[in-house]
This record gives C-alpha cells, structure tokens and sequence, in this order.
C-alpha cells in the first residue's frame, strides 16, 4: 500500500517552542511542514507571514507546504514565492482567477495547490484539474485548529480519487482538518496521499509516533 505524506501543521505550536518541534518533525517519518496564513479577512484569525517562513528556511529543509486563507490571493502568492517554499495553495473561493496565480507559482518553480472549504463542490474545481499539482480538501472551515473532522469529506475524496483514475489527472489529493488516527485509516481509504495535522500531532507525547500512526 502506497504510503501517506504526513504535512504537520504548526499553526498551534507557540514560538518559543517552533524550532525545537520542528527539528523534532525532522527528524520523525514527517518529511513536509504546513504553513497556515491567515488574513483577518477570508478568514477571521491573523497567523503568519512570509517572514516567519524565511526564518524557518534557515534552519529546517522541510518541504514547505504553504496554505493561504487570505482573500488577497495575487498580491499573497507573490510575497510567498519570494520566501521560497516547495507549494503554495490557495482557496478556490477567494479568487476569480485562479489559473493566473497557478501560473504565477508554477513559473517560480514552485508546486501549485488548490483548496476547497467544506461547502464548496469537487465539481466546482473542474477547469482545474489539469492545472494544479495538489488539491487541498478541507475537512473543517478553515480559520483554527483543533476542530472536529466533517465526516462528508470523505465523499470528496472518493470523488476526487474516482475522477483522477478515470482521467489520468497527476494531482495529489491532501486532507485538512480534524485528522486524528482513526479518520487518517479513513482518508486514506478513500484515496488522500497527504494529511495536514496540528493539534493530534502536537498535542501527543511522542510526536513521532503520532505521524506514524497517521501513515
Ligand atoms: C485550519 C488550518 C489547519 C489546522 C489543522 O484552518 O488550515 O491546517 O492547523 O489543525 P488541526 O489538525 O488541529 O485541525
Ligand atoms: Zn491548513
């Protein structure tokens, strides 16, 4: 069986703490870093900017998986390739272009994603489909950690599983929100090959053997 990427999300961890969780995922079957932005606007919490990812590209080789809950998507995507991480994704519902910020992400080199709020369609993402590299299902509304995973996801992902097979789309299928060990078995079931995980992972004594149990 194909294994999970497990994306740990440090929107939760406190910042006196950060280097030390993150050299801790370095070291842990964790092989990606999500990095949640948020804009007090598409969403109501403000978390990091691209200066704390710079910082963090100092010290860690991680792959930086950038998600982006702002409803500056252009002006966001820009300020972020210059931080230089692996991919950005950003949400479907915040912009009225978004092959042209694909464009922009895919012409610095970087991997493109796509996201989806739990209301929006799999359908909705159809000229998408050939573009991007990622699709990023959510799996609670995006704001905050700590949330209840939406069971209806799943469908989603079947969906989405279901469409690349019958069409041989390259995209990968990424779940956030709410995973926690039990969900993780069921995700990946239904077809996911990257998890994001904040509060399971950090909130477990041994963050190691959290990830694995994730996988
Ligand atoms: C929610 C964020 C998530 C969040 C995940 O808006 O996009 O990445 O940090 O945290 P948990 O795993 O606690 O739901
Ligand atoms: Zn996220």
């Amino acid at each position: 069986m194909k294994k999970m990427i497990i994306s740990p999300s440090i929107l939760d961890v406190k910042e006196d703490e950060l280097k030390e969780k993150i050299k801790i995922i370095e070291k842990s079957a964790g092989k990606w870093l999500h990095f949640d932005v948020m804009d007090g606007k598409f969403v109501p919490n403000v978390s990091f900017d691209s200066s704390l990812l710079k910082s963090i590209k100092e010290y860690s080789k991680l792959f930086m998986d950038v998600h982006l809950m702002v409803e500056d998507v252009e002006g966001q995507v820009n300020e972020f390739i210059k931080a230089g991480p692996d991919l950005i994704s950003f949400h479907f519902e915040a912009t009225q272009y978004p092959i042209r910020s694909i464009n922009n992400i895919h012409r610095a080199g970087l991997k493109a994603g796509i996201v989806i709020k739990p209301e929006t369609k799999v359908n909705q993402l159809k000229d998408l489909f050939d573009y991007v590299d990622v699709i990023l299902v959510m799996a609670v509304e995006p704001g905050m950690g700590g949330q209840k995973f939406i069971k209806s996801t799943l469908k989603k992902i079947e969906k989405l599983n279901y469409l690349r097979e019958k069409e041989n789309y390259k995209y990968l299928i990424q779940v956030d929100g709410g995973i926690n060990n039990v969900n993780a078995k069921l995700c990946k079931e239904a077809g996911a090959d990257i998890l994001v995980s904040g509060s399971y992972i950090f909130k477990s004594k041994n963050i190691n053997k959290a990830i694995k149990s994730l996988m």
